[in-house]
C-alpha cells in the first residue's frame, strides 16, 4: 500500500502535478479536457468498418454508459508465472512456446506469452517483447514496464488486477518494429489469447499495437482520444511507456488519456 502511494506520487510528479489523487474528480478532468481541446475523450465507441472483426458497438455503448460500477476489487495475489497461465490459455501459452511460425524465433530467448490475472476486465497490449522482456518471459519488465507500473499505480491498479500481452509474442531484433508476416504469423495467438481473456475492455500502448489492432495507418495522435470496438469490445488508445521515457513532456496527456480510461472502465458492469 505504502509503495503503492509511493508509485503514484512518484509517476504525478513525473508529469508535473504535484496535486494528490484525489483533486482529480470527474469534474476537474472534464473541465481539463475541455480547456485543452480534449472533450473528445468520451465513452463513445467508433466503429471501424474497415475491420471485418469489428461488430456493431450499440450493445458495448449500451454497456459503458450504464450506471458506473466499481470493478477495483484486488483479486487473489498468486505468482505472476502462475497467473499469466490457468486452463486453456495454460495450454494455449504451452503451443505458443515452441512456435516457429515466423523467423523471430530464430533470435529469441523464450515466446513472452502474457502476464497478469486471466480473469482481468481490462486487457493491456504492447508491441512486441523487448531485451528484458525476451530474458525474462514475462511483458514490460524493463524500464518501460517500470513506468506502466505507475502509470496503472496513478489509475489505483496493480498488475495483479489486469492482464498484460504483445501484438507480437517474440523480440524483434535490436526492439525493430514488427514485420507485417510477423504480425500476421502472431496473429494466430493473439486472437485466441483475446478469445479465452474476453476482457470487458482493451487498452493499446502505442502507435505499433493501436495500428496493427485496429488495422489502421493513422498516427498515434489520430488514434487518441475516441472509443474503438474489437469483437465487442470497447478498445482505447495511449501512448506507449517506452515513448513516454523518450518524450516526457507527453506524460501529462498520457494522464488525461488515463483518466478518460478509467472512467470508462468504471463505467461498465
Ligand atoms: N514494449 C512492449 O511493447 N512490450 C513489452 O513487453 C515491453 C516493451
Amino acid at each position: 500500500m505504502a509503495e503503492s502511494k509511493q508509485f503514484v506520487e512518484t509517476y504525478l510528479r513525473e508529469i508535473g502535478v504535484q496535486t494528490p489523487v484525489s483533486l482529480f474528480t470527474s469534474e476537474q478532468s472534464a473541465s481539463d479536457q475541455s480547456a485543452s481541446g480534449q472533450s473528445n475523450l468520451r465513452p463513445e465507441i467508433l466503429v471501424q468498418q474497415t475491420d471485418s472483426k469489428v461488430h456493431s458497438p450499440a450493445a458495448d455503448a449500451s454497456a459503458i454508459t450504464s450506471p458506473a460500477k466499481q470493478n477495483f476489487e484486488v483479486k487473489a495475489d498468486v505468482p505472476a508465472v502462475a497467473k499469466s497461465v490457468s486452463g486453456g490459455l495454460s495450454d494455449l501459452a504451452v503451443k505458443a512456446s515452441t512456435c516457429r511460425l515466423c523467423s523471430l524465433s530464430q533470435e529469441r530467448n523464450q515466446v513472452v506469452f502474457g502476464v497478469g490475472n486471466p480473469d482481468a476486465d481490462l486487457v493491456f497490449i504492447g508491441e512486441a517483447p523487448g531485451r528484458e522482456e525476451d530474458l525474462q518471459g514475462e511483458p514490460f519488465v524493463g524500464r518501460a514496464g517500470q513506468l506502466l507500473d505507475r502509470m496503472l499505480a496513478a489509475m489505483g491498479m496493480g498488475r495483479n488486477e489486469i492482464y498484460i500481452m504483445n501484438t507480437v509474442k517474440c523480440r524483434p531484433p535490436n526492439n525493430r518494429d514488427p514485420k507485417p508476416d510477423e504480425v500476421q504469423a502472431c496473429n494466430l495467438w493473439f486472437e485466441q489469447q483475446l478469445d479465452m481473456l474476453r476482457p470487458k475492455m482493451i487498452c493499446l500502448l502505442g502507435r505499433v499495437a493501436a495500428q496493427t489492432v485496429l488495422k489502421s495507418d493513422e498516427p498515434l495522435g489520430a488514434l487518441r482520444g475516441r472509443w474503438y470496438d474489437y469483437q465487442g469490445i470497447p478498445v482505447w488508445v495511449t501512448y506507449h511507456p517506452a515513448y513516454l521515457l523518450r518524450s516526457p513532456g507527453q506524460k501529462q496527456k498520457s494522464w488525461q488519456d488515463l483518466q478518460a480510461l478509467l472512467s470508462g472502465f468504471q463505467k461498465l458492469n
